[in-house]
């Protein structure tokens, strides 16, 4: 009797530690992820980023590489993260010489004590996205298979599991039909979705999924807006009697219904991106995003889960934690302004990650280096504008104008403010050096902010070092287009 009322004391003790645990939000924002892309021209130092994730709380991050810099600085943090084989290395990787070395390398390397905490191999960064025609089709398999295998032989096999990053559109439903419970893999992939996922399952290992309300919205006028966030719709969709409210959850319960219809409906699912952009697009804002993330937020840290796994957590990745300025703007000019945080590091609107809707700002970067407080902009004494055409042309070239774009922050701009921002954007990814704010005299350098209300005309921050690889694709791809234009004469 006395033993057994001891005992309830002490799960009483312990229920209302998870309780005030669960009311200060730690389990929520300890279980939160991100995305950490280093697209940029120029890159908060990786110790910075690491710093600021913990200053955040943020206890997962999901990469898209394994480059030395954000490892190393991911040593001793504790921090979970998927390391990733990127789509252009996957062909290699269906040797199993190779798919073990890279293991050696970029895996067992960092496995000690103080070392990183390595949960997951992403093995390719959506591989099967329709746009990319196919090209991974057939390695991408015998990829996945070498790396777990190669984990497996390296003793790591039952802490770390490899597997693959899919957008949303490997499944879908008939247009005819297009409730969850009609979810089924896309017709061209569904054999080979039908081998991976029963290698994943096998292998203990979770189905990584990327899903993009904003996307949903992107690709279809009819898209009803209040169904792309949380707070409720007036057109749910009712399937089985589920009303459907959100698309994130729709989109979730389609993929599980694909699940089940090949015999795996109890995989473990995380969401490997998820997220919403800033700028670029006139859905891309930040009162959106702010909306968005709000939602989202509050349902993770009140594990509702998703009507097909009510009740559970859901293991997710925040897309991204940077914007990403060198990034393709194939998908749309909204492609760079992905992040929760600036370039810089700097929040761009309230988030309350533990999802108790309090206004309250991410901790931005610490001990941020700017360059010097000046700007570019277009020379009021100019003798000829007749060619400033040619070099706004070259400056977007170089730099990031997607804000100048329809639906952009900086889209009210007259001609003059236009060229301004982008000799600025210009001059600030060359660092500010000599001769980058001339423009054959079209331009010249103020130390007054010509920001507007909507409209940040930014400074750069000091590169990294460590933050950019020298003779990184982006940098040489540059570095030859630079070349070519001189040889051609067309500098400014
Ligand atoms: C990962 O491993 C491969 C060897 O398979 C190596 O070439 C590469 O440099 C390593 N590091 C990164 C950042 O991928
Ligand atoms: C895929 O095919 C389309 C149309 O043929 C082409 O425009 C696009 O560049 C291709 N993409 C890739 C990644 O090969
Ligand atoms: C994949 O393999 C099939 C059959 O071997 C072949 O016909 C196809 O061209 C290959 N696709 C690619 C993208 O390599
Ligand atoms: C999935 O994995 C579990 C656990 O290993 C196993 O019992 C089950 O048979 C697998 N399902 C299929 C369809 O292979
Ligand atoms: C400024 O540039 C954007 C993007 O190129 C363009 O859409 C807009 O019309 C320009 N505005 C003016 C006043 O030239
Ligand atoms: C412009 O940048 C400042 C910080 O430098 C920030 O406080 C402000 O919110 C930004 N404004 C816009 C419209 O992005």
């Amino acid at each position: 009797m006395a033993e057994s009322r001891r005992r309830m004391a002490t799960v009483a003790a312990a229920l209302v530690l998870l309780v005030v645990a669960v009311a200060a939000g730690l389990p929520a924002a300890a279980a939160l992820g991100v995305n950490w892309g280093t697209m940029a021209t120029h890159q908060l130092p990786p110790g910075t980023v690491v710093r600021m994730l913990s200053d955040n709380g943020i206890g997962k991050v999901k990469l898209f590489d394994a480059d030395p810099g954000p490892m190393d600085a991911l040593a001793g943090s504790g921090v979970e993260v998927m390391v990733a084989i990127p789509n252009n290395m996957l062909d290699m990787m269906t040797d199993y010489g190779t798919a073990k070395d890279w293991v050696r390398q970029n895996v067992s390397r960092y496995n000690f004590d103080g070392g990183v905490n390595i949960k997951y191999v992403a093995v390719g960064n959506e591989p099967f996205l329709s746009s990319l025609n196919g090209t991974f089709l057939n390695v991408t398999f015998p990829a996945l298979q070498n790396i777990q295998r190669a984990l497996n032989d390296a003793g790591l096999g039952d802490t770390i599991k490899a597997t693959v990053p899919l957008n949303a559109d490997v499944y879908n439903s008939p247009a005819d039909n297009e409730v969850p419970s009609a979810g089924r893999f896309r017709s061209d992939i569904s054999d080979l979705m039908t081998e991976i996922v029963l290698f994943l399952n096998q292998s203990g290992a979770p189905f990584t999924v990327n899903i993009y309300p904003f996307l949903s919205l992107y690709d279809n006028d009819n898209f009803p807006l209040d169904y792309a966030f949380f707070d409720g719709t007036s057109s749910p969709v009712v399937d089985n009697g589920i009303q459907y409210t959100n698309v994130f959850d729709a989109n979730f319960d389609t993929l599980l219904s694909a699940l089940a219809a090949v015999g795996v409906g109890g995989l473990p699912v995380v969401v490997g991106e998820v997220g919403w952009p800033t700028d670029g697009e006139k859905h891309a804002t930040a009162a959106y995003a702010q909306r968005f993330y709000a939602g989202l937020l509050r349902k993770l840290a009140a594990n509702t889960g998703t009507p097909l796994r009510p009740n559970q957590y859901i293991e997710v990745y925040l897309f991204s934690l940077i914007d990403e300025d060198a990034k393709s703007v194939a998908p749309g000019n909204f492609e760079r302004h992905w992040g929760i945080m600036r370039y810089d590091g700097q929040p761009k609107y309230d988030m309350d990650l533990t999802g108790q809707g309090r206004n309250t700002a991410l901790v931005a970067a610490r001990g941020v280096q700017y360059l010097p407080r000046q700007w570019c902009v277009v020379n009021p004494n100019a003798p000829d504008m007749s060619k400033i055409g040619d070099s706004v042309t070259y400056a977007c070239t170089f730099s990031d104008c997607t804000s100048l774009g329809y639906g952009s922050t900086c889209n009210g701009l007259d001609a003059v403010g236009n060229a301004s921002y982008a000799f600025n954007m210009y001059f600030q990814v060359q660092n500010q050096v000599d001769g980058s704010c001339d423009f054959q005299g079209l331009a010249v350098p103020t130390a007054q902010n010509p920001s507007t209300e909507a409209c940040n005309f930014t400074i750069q921050i000091v590169p990294s070092p460590a933050g950019r690889r020298p003779g990184g694709p982006v940098a040489t791809a540059l570095l030859l287009l630079l070349l070519l234009l001189a040889v051609l004469q067309i500098a400014p």
